[in-house]
């Protein structure tokens, strides 16, 4: 749900113009700077549509709209609709709200009776966890989290590289140099070094690849040793990516690889045919997309192999009859647009209206963090790194930390986190220590080091926060007031999140909060000033920490009390 005040100014435009409060509430912005005014409707979107000039109609409609309670002032300014909400008001309506809904200001149930399956994180099996899978993994779980606070039922599946021809190629080189049986003791790092190996071995002598390639038939064609194999191979790699998952606080409703849709190619490359998409070409089966500027989905290998593009049809089949999701999200490196416009447009062409449902949540690259020999870097490592320097930070600022080393694995979490979340999801972006961990900078550790200050002030306080009797009247200075529209945003920052599919929309969200609230701490003491102003900035105070820790929490971010 947005603020009293958003949808306050949504019902008075809508009744002036023939757009609806929703269509409006998409235009409202926050002007610059507050003298312009508190929210600013743009009138260029009804200027094409009355084919007069913007500034034109921002005068018009401000004559026309009278001042209420809420909205004290409506101003026009150029193409610009002003509105100055009443102070006091804002105060009043935003804390309230904030203080009665606690942890579940931000939540609503817009969502409520829909479904929506998220294909996230996905790493390949017998590799590392590698850093390149990081971003899939937090995007994924913050909108998750954010789809969640918004009432959808929401599928998070963990898509894993479990099957393809590669194992073929593992499992040959384990016969060439693995000694006695596969069992779960090896490590995945001794899985990627056989890997390595077969592959160099294939470039010099192409012959082997018809080993892998056998391999992978007995492995499709259900043989015991192999599939007996592969489940080593799974298992371990499953080990450790758990473990990663457990530091990252992330869970999964589905893990259903790749190998999962095995059994179920057949049937939808038979529906492929019997809807006449398919057409043979070089022994392959294939969708031919000329039509549509796009190569050709290849649905079947020559040599019969699966394919990574069929299992992802499977896939999407399944998941339409099992969930009918209202939306699909695959978040995947921008590295596969190709992939999934081809796998949209077979989903249309097979007749599936729900085709519309996917999305392809694309993100851009991860740099800054890589080996001189180009080699994978494991998550867990830079997971680690950041907690060991988190730890150093802690020790300097706070020695005394009961729970130092509990709080230095939030805060180098956090760190890795919201250094990833923090802008648009198509940017690149540069992995710097330095920065991430910055607790003066844009960073997790400054959010969690503006929430942990908060809640100092209320521990120092030492007196309980009240609702009642709370003169609204106080929270007026201009420090404050922008604080309290912070706060007041909040809400709809996570509905925009959702629908742009932009955790970045609640993180800058977030970063507003804690400028405004530091901004306003430093301006106006709160202990030991008269009594009822004491009480007034005590509840701003904690309705601060509040929305911070649940704005923290919907990006997968701990928030601790004290650090
Ligand atoms: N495992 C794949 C990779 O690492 C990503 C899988 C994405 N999900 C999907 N349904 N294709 O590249």
């Amino acid at each position: 749900m947005s603020d009293a005040f958003v949808t306050a100014i949504a019902n008075v435009v809508s009744a002036q113009t023939d757009l609806s409060p929703a269509e409006v509430e998409e235009l409202i912005e926050t002007p610059p700077s507050s003298e312009m005014g508190d929210y600013a409707v743009p009138c260029f979107a009804l200027a094409r549509k009355w084919r007069k000039p913007p500034a034109a109609i921002a005068a018009e409609l401000a004559a026309k709209i009278a001042p209420s309670e809420y909205l004290a002032k409506v101003e026009n300014a150029g193409p610009y609709l002003n509105f100055f909400v009443n102070k006091r008001c804002l105060a009043e309506e935003t804390l309230k709200r904030v203080a009665t809904e606690g942890a579940r200001y931000g939540t609503s149930n817009v969502g409520a009776g829909k479904t929506v399956v998220i294909d996230f994180s996905h790493p390949n099996i017998a590799k590392p966890f590698g850093i390149h899978h990081l971003r899939s993994t937090v995007i994924g779980n913050a909108l998750r989290n954010v789809y969640r606070a918004l009432g959808y039922h929401v599928v998070g599946i963990n898509h894993l590289g479990d099957w393809g021809t590669q194992f073929g190629k593992l499992l040959a080189a384990w016969q060439r140099w693995g000694t006695g049986e596969l069992t779960e003791d090896i490590s995945v790092a001794t899985l990627l070094q056989l890997y390595v190996r077969i592959h160099d071995e294939i470039e010099n002598d192409p012959a082997v690849e018809e080993e892998a390639r056998a391999w992978f038939r007995r492995l499709e064609q259900g043989d015991p040793e192999a599939r007996r194999m592969w489940e080593v191979c799974r298992n371990v790699s499953l080990k450790e990516f758990n473990r990663v998952y457990e530091m990252l606080g992330i869970t999964f409703e589905s893990v259903a690889g790749e190998s999962f849709y095995q059994d179920k190619i057949h049937d939808t490359l038979q529906r492929l045919q019997d809807k006449g998409l398919t057409t043979v070409s070089e022994g392959a089966t294939i969708v031919d997309l000329k039509p549509w500027g796009m190569p050709p989905f290849i649905a079947r290998r020559r040599d019969d192999a699966s394919l990574y593009a069929t299992r992802d049809l499977a896939a999407a089949e399944y998941r339409w009859s099992t969930y009918h999701f209202d939306k699909m999200l695959y978040v995947v490196d921008v590295a596969q647009s190709l992939h999934f416009q081809q796998l949209f447009k077979v989903l249309e062409l097979m007749g599936y209206e729900w085709h519309a449902r996917c999305a392809h949540v694309v993100f851009g690259r991860m740099l800054g963090l890589s080996t001189r020999e180009g080699k994978v870097i494991f998550l867990e490592d830079v997971l680690n790194h950041s907690i060991e320097l988190a730890r150093k930070m802690v020790e300097e600022k706070n020695p005394d930390l009961p729970n130092k080393d509990e709080v230095a694995q939030q805060v180098g979490i956090g760190a890795v986190i919201f250094a990833d979340l923090k802008r648009g999801r198509i940017k690149d972006y540069v992995f710097d220590w330095e920065e991430v961990l910055n607790p003066f900078g844009d960073t997790g550790p400054y959010l969690q080091y503006t929430h942990a200050r908060f809640c100092s002030i209320l521990r120092k306080a030492a007196q309980p926060v009240v609702m009642g009797g709370v003169d609204y009247a106080r929270l007026s200075e201009a420090e404050t007031v922008a604080l309290i529209k912070a706060i007041a945003a909040f809400p709809r920052a996570v509905q925009q999140a959702a629908r742009d599919y932009e955790p970045s929309i609640v993180s800058r969200a977030l970063l507003d909060i804690a400028d405004k609230a530091n901004k306003f701490y430093e301006k106006h003491q709160v202990i030991g000033v008269e009594e009822t102003t004491f009480h007034a900035r005590l509840l701003l105070v904690d309705c601060t920490r509040q929305v911070l820790a649940n704005g923290l929490r919907l990006l997968g971010i701990a928030a601790p009390e004290e650090m």
